[in-house]
């Protein structure tokens, strides 16, 4: 299925660059822009490549939405309350276009994408002035300029399956940043709708990758995360693997590297050998489990057992001690029974998750698993969830004494919420950590000695460098 990517060419590329050229010496185009960004990491990398463009179009960010000159709502479509927020604010937006006629509403991003979902946007949401598609970020410059003077919606979305390089980022941080490896999802989980929305897999160039890795470091980047539905079937269909993708970027010598997301049926010994010897891989692992009911996880396609999944984990702590695990799981999938609940609860309680985001099943229009015929009550799920997350807080809780008296390395993000006198990062496994400092650590990376354990937070003071 791989050999439907397409890589657009330098040609296609430089249309685009010359457009977004045109725009910029305009006079009748928007001056500011805003971004609303919903969903997971790939839809916040969709944002800074359009942030990139609107960029070099000339437009310069606004603060609020409700004074931009052209607003983008890049949407997700995950579960249905993500829809349901994303449309919501499009409406409310135009009460604001209502006085601001000049205003422009685009949509973007994996709802989009949604069968049905263009002509919705046509028939109920005149108002907005263009919405397109995940394959076809490329092609914004073009749109937009389209969008500029036309009556009625300009609507674009298509199933190709691009690979775009060389579009300018504009990075919401300086000192951590996104590479996107690979796109797509071909697993097709029964209750997921992103293998639809996003497309078929396809991997970026080893070479291409590494580049822009390369860049971001000599710009002075600490932390990168690499970025795929599914990174551990990067370069399926080809000679190159994730494992040995993710040896060559740690070679670089950028002092922190994480990926997202792995699925658990992928996750190969030699993937665990390479985190072992790696020197600049952190210890953490986002391992998605779902359930821990057998039953459930095959009617989820999930291709694994919960004793290969324990089996996995297992591994990893053998192979990285101490090693931060964390994990995504879905409650009340059709047909969960009571004794499936009990199993999800018990697989949590054993392996004890740094973190864990917990979901109640969502049906999506056109996946299998909404055509189930033995749908959960919503009273049922809501009990469920409860439990879940009381039950994930308090092994969280006991997960995280282990930290207690160690050092850990942690990259300052921001200032604390909580004082001004104190910074807050996240460290080496992922836990996030507050402690003394200013704005100037900002961007560092700084030791820490592990004091103090308070709501979900470690606390501790900092190591003097010898
Ligand atoms: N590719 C990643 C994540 C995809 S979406 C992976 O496979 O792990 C992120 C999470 O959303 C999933 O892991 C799943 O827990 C949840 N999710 C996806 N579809 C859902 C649905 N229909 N209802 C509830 N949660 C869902
Ligand atoms: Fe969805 Fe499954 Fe693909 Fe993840 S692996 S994106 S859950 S279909
Ligand atoms: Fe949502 Fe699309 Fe990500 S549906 S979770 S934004 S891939």
């Amino acid at each position: 299925m791989s050999g439907t990517a397409e890589i657009l060419s330098e040609e296609q590329m430089a249309v685009q660059k010359q457009l977004m050229q045109e725009i910029a010496s305009r006079e009748d185009r928007p001056r500011t822009y805003h971004i609303v960004t919903y969903g997971c990491q790939m839809n916040a990398h969709d944002s800074e490549l359009i942030a990139g463009m609107l960029e070099e179009m000339g437009l310069t960010p606004a603060e609020k939405r409700e004074e931009a000159d052209f607003v983008l709502f890049n949407t997700c479509c995950v579960r249905e309350n993500a829809e349901r927020r994303a449309l919501g604010n499009v409406t409310w937006l135009n009460e604001v276009k209502k006085k601001r006629p000049d205003m422009m509403i685009a949509v973007c991003g994996c709802m989009v994408q949604e069968k049905g979902m263009a002509e919705r946007i046509i028939r109920q949401y005149g108002f907005v002035d263009l919405a397109f598609g995940t394959s076809n970020l490329y092609r914004f410059p073009e749109l937009f300029l389209k969008a500029l003077h036309a009556e009625h919606v300009v609507v674009e979305v298509s199933d190709r399956n691009t690979v775009a390089e060389g579009l300018p980022a504009r990075r919401a941080r300086r000192d951590a940043a996104y590479i996107s490896i690979m796109q797509g999802c071909n697993n097709f989980c029964t209750y997921c709708i992103v293998p639809y929305v996003r497309g078929r897999e396809r991997s970026r160039k080893m070479e291409d990758i590494l580049r822009e890795a390369e860049e971001l470091q000599a710009a002075g980047v600490q932390e990168v995360m690499l970025l795929g539905q599914n990174v551990n079937s990067y370069g399926a269909g080809t000679q190159a693997s994730f494992p040995e993708l993710l040896q060559r970027v740690d070679a670089l010598g950028i002092p922190r590297i994480r990926f997202m997301t792995s699925h658990p049926k992928d996750l190969s010994d030699r993937l665990i050998e390479v985190m072992a010897q790696a020197r600049h891989v952190l210890p953490q692992f986002h391992l998605p489990v779902q359930s821990g009911s057998d039953r459930i996880l095959m009617r989820m396609n999930r291709h694994y057992t919960r004793a290969q999944y324990l089996e996995r984990v297992q591994r990893l702590r053998e192979a990285v001690p101490g090693i931060g695990l964390t994990t995504d799981l879905i409650v009340a999938f059709p047909g969960e029974t009571e004794e499936d609940f009990a199993d999800t609860m018990s697989l949590v309680d054993r392996v004890g998750y740094d973190s864990a985001f917990t979901f109640i099943y969502s049906p999506r229009v056109g996946t299998q698993a909404a055509s189930f015929p033995d749908q959960i009550a919503p009273e049922t799920a809501k009990v469920r969830i409860q439990a879940l997350i009381a039950l994930q807080e308090m092994r969280q809780r006991e997960a995280m004494r282990r930290f207690l008296g160690t050092e850990e390395e942690v990259l300052v993000e921001g200032l604390s919420k909580r004082s001004e006198r104190f910074v807050s990062g996240h460290g080496t496994h992922g836990v996030s950590v507050t402690l003394p400092g200013s704005s100037r650590d900002i961007g560092t990376i700084v030791k820490v000695r592990i004091e103090e354990i308070k709501n979900n937070t470690l606390l501790g003071s900092r190591q003097e460098e010898t």
